[in-house]
């Protein structure tokens, strides 16, 4: 991808100018290339890999060597985007644990990394912005909490946590995270965090008043039929194509149609 290298300040630069950030989730070389190519300025390596690249249930089973291994793929594409990745489960516990993980994914390709949580990480926040390495936060729903919350459940649906999220987003601004992602949030706190934070937000399934909205990219492509979709609507029925396209073929080497 040609065109100026997008970085931190450029997501930041975006939110000043009223410009509306889209960003996708990347797990390897091709597809890394191709968001680069249509112009996506945000790639996160996400740790929805364990869903829908690596066939877990949720996001407690990835590891830091399986995210090491996708960002390197990720990285190996040499984004005109920022190339954003997930810190996974348990791996910034300790302000120490944080600012070594949050290194190890530096080393493998990532330009910035994200964690889930407001105040009760903000040591670990301002130790990884202090080590140099930009940080994404991640409000609302957090996946790494399925467990213990028992589901994905929109939030700031009521008074206490409306005032969590916004101390949460605001402490992550004042720790020194360049953006958050606001996951599951309702539409109106959204909209107050995102007139409240000089940050960027970045919704997933939290209305359209944030500043920015990211997708799981097998989502937005139709690449998995098997699970039920609220927030997003696929725009292309990629599982179904591949199916058709590989009947197709397959009955062309057995010669019962032409081949292509
Ligand atoms: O893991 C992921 O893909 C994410 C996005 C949904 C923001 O955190």
């Amino acid at each position: 991808m040609t065109g100026t290298k997008v970085t931190v300040e450029t997501i930041r630069a975006m939110k000043a100018r009223g410009e509306k950030i889209a960003a996708l989730t990347a797990y390897d070389f091709p597809m890394t290339r191709l968001l680069d190519e249509a112009g996506v300025p945000l790639i996160l390596v996400g740790d929805s890999l364990g869903m829908v690249v690596l066939g877990y249930p949720d996001t407690t089973h990835v590891t830091m060597a399986e995210m090491e291994h996708h960002v390197r793929a990720a990285a190996r594409a040499k984004p005109r985007a920022l190339l954003a990745a997930d810190m996974p489960y348990q791996s910034y516990t300790t302000v120490a644990d944080a600012v070594a993980n949050a290194q190890r994914l530096a080393a493998a390709g990532a330009e910035a990394v994200k964690a889930e949580g407001g105040r009760d990480i903000v040591e670990q926040v301002r130790a990884i912005v202090s080590s140099g390495i930009p940080f994404l936060g991640h409000l609302g729903m957090l996946p790494q909490h399925v467990l213990e919350e028992g589901g994905y459940h929109v939030k700031g649906k009521n008074e206490p946590e409306h005032q969590a999220l916004l101390a949460d987003a605001q402490a992550l601004a004042a720790a020194g995270a360049f953006a958050v992602v606001l996951e599951l949030v309702t539409p109106l706190v959204a909209k107050e965090l995102t007139q409240a934070v000089p940050i960027p937000t970045i919704g997933i399934g939290a209305g359209p008043h944030c500043d920015g909205q990211v997708l799981v990219t097998p989502d937005l492509l139709g690449m998995l039929p098997w699970y039920d979709l609220k927030h997003v609507k696929p725009k292309l029925n990629a599982a179904e194509q591949m199916r058709k396209v590989v009947k197709e073929w397959k009955l062309g080497v057995e010669g019962q149609m032409p081949k292509h």
